[in-house]
């Protein structure tokens, strides 16, 4: 693997030897002290032109963690406000050692060209509404530290599909690794064609409830314009929200999970937030996991350290 990209098309034993990889790191972490020598001497550089909170510190805590050093970059306070160009501004970060980007962009495909321009191993962080997979990949460590193996698990996948980044991942890293997934959204919210993607899909979100293992849910991408196409936030979360009254609901084993980051009271209720079947922070601690084993691979760290 010389890029990690995009969830579509990556196979079954690359899925498994990354989710093996990270569980020996989840390990470290959680070591007295959580850190391993393995890319020493590396240099890993996040490239965030959008916002983030769990991604980006997610990286800099696995770099570190595998001993490498970190570039930050911050869009705000950088020369793009003086009119640099993305090239440019990957040019000058390779310049000053990058052995590694990470980068998320508002364009879909932005990944793919800080990889050409930049001639070095690139970690898509998220591309617009196009992928995101290394949160696919956290995703699955989740289910499979949850229920042991995905094969089989039943998953509904909720709330505005169309925009969402994360849904473009996650479909083919859950199904890739034997589960069936069931898309969930108003018909306005849900990607206009689904031919190609590997799935079923549902616009009554009562009707599927009862029947999954475990229910993820979406932030509505407001600044996509994922809030205009639907009437109230009253109703959506009538229809759609992962309420306390449909948690109720739920087979007693069922998990709900969640990216982040929350907007309480619009498609997750605060009582399910913060009940120990919602998996929100378990995610987030495999993040850091996940992205151990991806840069792992991609710097080619040796196994013997
Ligand atoms: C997501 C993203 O940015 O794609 N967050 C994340 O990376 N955990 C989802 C979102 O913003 O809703």
């Amino acid at each position: 693997m010389k890029h990690l990209l995009t969830m579509e098309g990556v196979d079954r034993a690359t899925l498994d030897s990354l989710l093996d990889d990270a569980d020996e790191f989840y390990e470290v972490m959680h070591r007295p002290i959580p850190k391993v020598p393995a890319l020493r001497g590396k240099t890993v550089a996040t490239m965030f032109f959008e916002p983030s909170t769990r991604t980006k510190l997610s990286f800099e805590r696995a770099a570190k963690a595998l001993s490498a050093d970190t570039l930050s970059f911050s869009p705000g306070t950088s020369s793009l406000k003086k009119g640099e160009s993305l090239k440019d501004t990957v040019l000058t970060v390779k310049a000053m050692g990058a052995d590694l980007m990470v980068v998320r962009h508002k364009s879909t495909g932005a990944a793919w060209r800080v990889a050409e321009w930049a001639d070095l191993p690139v970690v898509n962080g998220g591309d617009g509404a196009h992928q995101h997979p290394t949160q696919a990949l956290l995703d699955a460590l989740t289910l499979r530290q949850h229920f042991g193996s995905l094969d089989g698990l039943r998953i509904a996948i909720v709330g505005d599909i169309r925009h969402s980044r994360v849904a473009r991942s996650d479909v083919w890293a859950f199904t890739t690794l034997g589960a069936e997934v069931t898309l969930v959204a108003p018909p306005t919210l849900l990607p206009p064609d689904l031919s190609g993607w590997p799935v079923t899909a549902s616009t009554d979100f009562d009707d599927v409830l009862t029947e999954v293992d475990a229910v993820y849910v979406l932030r509505v991408q407001a600044e996509r314009g994922g809030a205009s196409v639907f009437p109230s936030v009253a109703e959506y979360r009538q229809r759609f929200g992962m309420t306390d009254a449909r948690f109720a609901r739920l087979k007693p084993d069922t998990i709900v999970m969640h990216p982040g980051p929350m907007i309480r009271g619009i498609e997750i209720d605060g009582g399910v937030a913060d009940d120990p079947r919602c998996k929100v922070l378990e995610q987030v601690t495999n993040g850091v996991a996940v992205r151990m084993a991806v840069l792992f691979q991609l710097l080619g760290g040796s196994r013997d350290e």
